[in-house]
């Protein structure tokens, strides 16, 4: 029912769940429809030409705000924990202490550079920063329909909304749920708000806020991530009838394709585009 199913980049463990889930979505139509997303590297874009994409993160360690040796440091971060992160021998249990550890350090050293909020819009337009293709569709398509699209990144909150305002898509029917920084009365960065969010403790997250995803209060989900980490975000919403869970695999692919078609409903390799989310909305939304 849904041509870009049938891609080979595309695998599903059980075709015949997902084409029942779809029904059903399409059945109840999209005003009992919410769409839960990551962000970094399932909105935006892995690769590029051969060349990583960089995450909110990365977006700032790149920038001009940030001085050379703090560069250095960021970039030590990723090469060390990077690898952990997406490491398929060892457990989430063995990964939280080292994600936990990432984010601090990473936290403290963007306090420490005295980066003003005003700095940032130009940061994002000067980065690179590319959303997938069809991203744009995407938002657009959940706008027109009054579809919710809550984004759920433990990327950094405030570059996050630079970056679909740059793209021209954080439109009203769009709430992010993040890591945001805290500025002082001139407008500096002293501090980060709240919870740490990381990769791995976004089911914690969507449970101790669940008012957030109440206020969405609709019972079919629509789920995109990129990692294992993701398949959680939508514990906060109460009375599920259907959820479809879309996953992008970025990277080491062949290590990691049996988790995450176990994991996930669909799974996409290596594909830089949201075409086959596009086409499950159009035919959720248009009710063909
Ligand atoms: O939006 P999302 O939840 O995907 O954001 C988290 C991603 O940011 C992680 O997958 C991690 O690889 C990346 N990250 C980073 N630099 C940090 C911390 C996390 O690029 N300092
Ligand atoms: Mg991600």
């Amino acid at each position: 029912m849904i041509e870009e199913l049938a891609k080979a980049s595309v695998r599903m463990r059980d075709r015949g769940r997902v084409d029942k889930i779809i029904q059903n979505m399409q059945t109840a139509g999209p005003s009992e429809l919410q769409v839960i997303s990551d962000f970094d590297m399932t909105l935006t874009r892995f690769a590029h030409n051969g060349k990583r994409c960089p995450t909110t993160h990365n977006i700032l360690h790149s920038s001009s705000l940030i001085s050379e040796d703090c560069k250095a440091k960021m970039s030590g971060l990723l090469a060390h924990y990077y690898p952990i992160e997406i490491d398929e021998s060892k457990s989430v249990e063995e990964k939280v202490p080292y994600m936990v550890e990432w984010w601090t350090k990473a936290h403290d050293f963007i306090v420490q550079e005295k980066i003003r909020k005003d700095q940032l819009a130009q940061a994002v337009k000067d980065s690179g920063a590319m959303l997938r293709e069809g991203c744009k569709s995407f938002f657009d398509m959940l706008n027109q329909t009054s579809v919710p699209l809550l984004i759920f990144s433990a990327g950094v909150g405030d570059i996050l909304e630079e970056v679909i305002r740059h793209h021209e898509v954080f439109h009203p029917n769009v709430r992010v749920f993040s890591n945001y920084m805290d500025f002082d009365e001139n407008g500096v960065v002293h501090a980060f708000k709240g919870d740490m969010i990381h990769t791995f403790n976004k089911r914690e997250g969507a449970l101790l806020n669940r008012d957030q995803f109440a206020q969405l209060a609709r019972s079919n989900v629509l789920l995109l991530g990129d990692s294992l980490g993701d398949l959680n975000m939508a514990d906060g919403v109460q009375n599920i009838q259907n959820i479809l869970r879309i996953g992008y695999l970025n990277d080491k692919v062949d290590e990691r394709r049996e988790s995450y078609v176990q994991s996930y409903d669909i799974v996409l390799e290596k594909d830089e585009t949201l075409n086959v989310p596009n086409a499950i909305l159009k035919y959720i939304t248009a009710g063909k």
